[in-house]
């Protein structure tokens, strides 16, 4: 008889992580604003008002929020006095926006937007789920105007040793049990295991100056837990 493995499945690459996200996304849609609340104790909505405090554009200025989901970030962005707009590529998340953005569905990766025709983009808490960060930032890149504003906003591993155990208990095993029990387990259990995919931070910052954009910087929230990535598209 062969030995049942507690090891997980590796996680999937390129194509096959495209798909699985896309479904994965769509299953845990309807609950994913109340578990999101609940996992982060309301904390979620005032990491992403930093990150569009952090945009410093002027009132009107136009702002894709790519990967937009339920629509988070757009909400706000408007309530910041920006005109929204978000893509996303679950049809279940934008079906359960919460936004009056205009929402498309589209992949990140290749944008349905002209070059320069945007001021701002910001994206909050989905840089792992894209299948490659470089083609996103030159993405960001082409889309935004010289001087426009990027604000990516995803989670990270805490430096401080005590902070990252405390971390990797509740996000590790907490987290998951709190989705299992309200939404999807197998989602859930992706959530910590997700982390993976994001290059260390001196890769972020390159990968964003390698793409073309200047003034970039890098914020630490919430006890290094979460990161905030700001730079300006550079004029040429
Ligand atoms: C963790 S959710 C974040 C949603 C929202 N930005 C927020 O702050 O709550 C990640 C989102 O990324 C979307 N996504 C993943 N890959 C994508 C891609 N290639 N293009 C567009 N959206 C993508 C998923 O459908 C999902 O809505």
């Amino acid at each position: 008889m062969p030995h049942s493995s507690a090891r997980p499945a590796p996680l999937p690459e390129g194509e096959e992580k495209r798909r699985a996200l896309q479904a994965m996304f769509d299953t845990i849609a309807p609950r994913y604003d109340l578990v999101n609340r609940i996992m982060t104790f309301g904390l979620d909505r005032r990491w992403r008002q930093r990150a569009v405090a952090s945009l410093t554009l002027d009132r009107d200025s136009r702002v894709l929020d790519v990967a937009c989901g339920t629509g988070d970030l757009c909400r706000d962005l408007a309530g910041s006095g920006y005109r929204p707009l978000g893509v996303d590529l679950s049809a279940g998340m934008l079906r359960h926006a919460r936004t009056d953005a205009p929402l498309v569905r589209a992949d990140a990766l290749l944008l349905p937007f002209p070059d320069r025709s945007l001021d701002g983009v910001v994206s909050g808490f989905a840089l792992r789920n894209f299948v490659a960060l470089p083609p996103l930032f030159a993405e960001a890149h082409r889309v935004l105007r010289p001087g426009g504003r990027v604000a990516l906003l995803d989670v990270a591993t805490p430096s401080h040793p005590l902070v990252r155990a405390g971390h990797a208990l509740y996000f590790g095993r907490v987290a998951p049990l709190v989705g299992a029990a309200l939404s999807d387990a197998s989602a859930y259990r992706y959530l910590p295991r997700s982390v993976a995919y994001l290059p260390p931070v001196a890769e972020l910052l390159d990968g964003l100056r390698r793409a073309g954009f200047a003034a970039v910087e890098r914020r630490s929230l919430f006890g290094g837990t979460t990161q905030l990535l700001t730079a300006t598209r550079s004029p040429e």
